[in-house]
């Protein structure tokens, strides 16, 4: 038997119709290498070629200031900036400019100051405090609000397991807006890209109901499902991303007697609420030893999770037995499979009556309502896509990109109410009514003429 199949075998809950699942996943450690052994850091990726990652600390306890740029592209790591003090365990947010907002992290309820929210604005290369906290957000959650791409809710933590705070990066104003209707210490999140926020956590106070697992539509606080009992516990800060298809909880647990296995990531099916967990090698910790407080992102570009830094331990504790690590490693979720964007799987299809690849040869083009959408034809099947928050489809790379550097028409907002243009397609049209966006397609053959405002023969319209 394979060492392929025996792993499959080995993971039973491993299906084999899922090509990721199956794949025999690696960790792979690349040669540049945090200052130090590193824990509790913060990373973002910048949608091209650069994960920042801010703050954390070291064996010591001592959180640090730096603000180091990691670029995937050429494998180096240099210090760009520095906050004004130290913190750890922090959350990153980024706005449609490229700013980053540090939500900053110290433990202890009480603070030498204030809480706050630093901007850090890799153009200028500077950091100023974008606004106070409400209190400490230490071991906190960060999800970005469906509606509104300013928006972002920091969620729990310590002192408050159940506090939800929104910050607005373009006012740059925080408050704590609602409670959370059940909390978790520690807690890790993701939003999916329908809207949904969901919840991985140990909860925080004696549960009636254990549920540690939940599916939230934030704007209204519900929790519309739960995940499974036998999730497993999480024992240390975990760290999830998400693929546009499934979220990958890194760290966190791992519990030889549970049966959970640390040298595992896990892989959440929001369509399901279930879980696998997927075996891979050279990850820095096994079966007694289990990681934790480190930062992970996807890299879209690239197909690959980046895990940096965090501790691993023996299961029953002991300051002798912890390593700090200083490495920065990747898991590439779909190996040998080319690096397009194409790799994100499909999430709905588009009315056909209204769009089709019928005719049009295999390629990606342009989502005909959505900017941070774009379709694959494939042999005249059409495939609907979406580029991970905040990046926007760019009809002209055809690849997702930072929302300033693409030019998305796809919009009624401060327009009159009318019939626009529409950018990428001749045959269709926005009409714009109260600012909302409605995709009209003329009779074919007839295509849109800008300049009279109707569908015309197609050699009289100048498109
Ligand atoms: C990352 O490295 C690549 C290869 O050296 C380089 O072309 C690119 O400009 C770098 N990106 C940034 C943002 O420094
Ligand atoms: C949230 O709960 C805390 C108690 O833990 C309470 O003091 C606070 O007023 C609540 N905030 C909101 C916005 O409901
Ligand atoms: C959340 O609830 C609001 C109010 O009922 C609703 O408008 C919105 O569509 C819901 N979100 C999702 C993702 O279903
Ligand atoms: C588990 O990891 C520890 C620390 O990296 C190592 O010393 C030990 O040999 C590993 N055990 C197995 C069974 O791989
Ligand atoms: C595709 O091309 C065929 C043959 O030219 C034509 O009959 C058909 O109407 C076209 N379909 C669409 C959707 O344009």
């Amino acid at each position: 038997m394979s060492s392929y199949a025996a792993l499959c075998l080995l993971f039973l809950s491993c299906n084999v119709l899922n090509e990721v699942n199956c794949h025999q996943l690696e960790a792979v450690k690349v040669s540049s290498r945090l200052p130090e052994g590193r824990q509790a850091t913060s990373a973002i990726f910048d949608g091209k070629d650069v994960i920042y990652i801010i703050g954390g600390s070291n064996r010591n306890s001592y959180n640090t200031k730096d603000i180091l740029k990691y670029n995937v592209t050429s494998d180096t790591i240099e210090k760009v900036a520095e906050l004004p003090r130290g913190l750890n365990d922090g959350t990153n947010s980024m706005d449609k400019d490229g700013n980053i907002y540090h939500a900053s992290g110290e433990h202890g309820p009480i603070a030498s100051e204030p809480h706050k929210i630093y901007k850090y604005s890799p153009s200028t290369n500077t950091v100023e405090i974008a606004t106070s906290l409400p209190f400490s957000a230490y071991d906190s959650a960060t999800v970005s609000d469906p509606e509104n791409r300013d928006k972002i809710y920091i969620l729990g933590g310590w002192p408050y397991p159940e506090a939800i705070v929104s910050f607005n990066m373009a006012t740059q104003t925080a408050e704590w807006s609602h409670n959370l209707s059940s909390n978790y210490y520690p807690m890790t999140a993701f939003n999916d890209d329908d809207g949904y926020t969901y919840l991985f956590g140990q909860p925080a106070l004696v549960p009636t109901v254990e549920q540690w697992v939940i599916k939230l539509n934030l704007s209204t606080n519900q929790v519309v499902a739960t995940g499974p009992h036998n999730f497993p516990r999480l024992k240390g800060k975990a760290s999830t991303v998400w693929d546009g298809r499934y979220a990958y909880v890194i760290g966190g647990y791992g519990d030889l007697r549970s049966g959970y296995h640390a040298d595992t990531i896990l892989q959440f099916d929001p369509v399901t609420m279930d879980y696998v967990l997927l075996p891979v090698t050279n990850f820095p910790a096994n079966r007694s030893r289990f990681l934790q407080e480190v930062s992970a992102v996807y890299v879209h570009t690239l197909g690959r999770i980046y895990i940096i830094g965090g501790f691993s331990m023996a299961d029953q504790g002991g300051a002798a037995t912890w390593i700090y690590h200083d490495e920065i490693w990747y898991i590439e979720l779909y190996p040998g499979q080319p690096t397009t964007t194409t790799e994100f799987p499909p999430s709905t299809t588009l009315n056909p009556d209204v769009y089709t690849c019928q005719n049009r040869s295999d390629g990606m083009y342009p989502h005909p309502y959505s900017c941070d959408k774009f379709i694959n034809c494939n042999g005249g099947q059409l495939t609907e896509f979406r580029c991970p928050y905040p990046l926007l489809f760019d009809p002209v790379g055809l690849t997702c990109n930072m929302p300033h550097l693409v030019d998305c028409e796809i919009t009624c907002v401060g327009r009159e109410d009318g019939v626009y243009p529409h950018p990428q397609d001749c045959s269709l049209f926005i009409g714009c009514a109260d600012e909302r966006v409605h995709i009209y397609q003329c009779p074919t053959p007839l295509l849109f003429d800008p300049v009279t405002g109707r569908c015309d023969l197609p050699e009289i319209v100048q498109c």
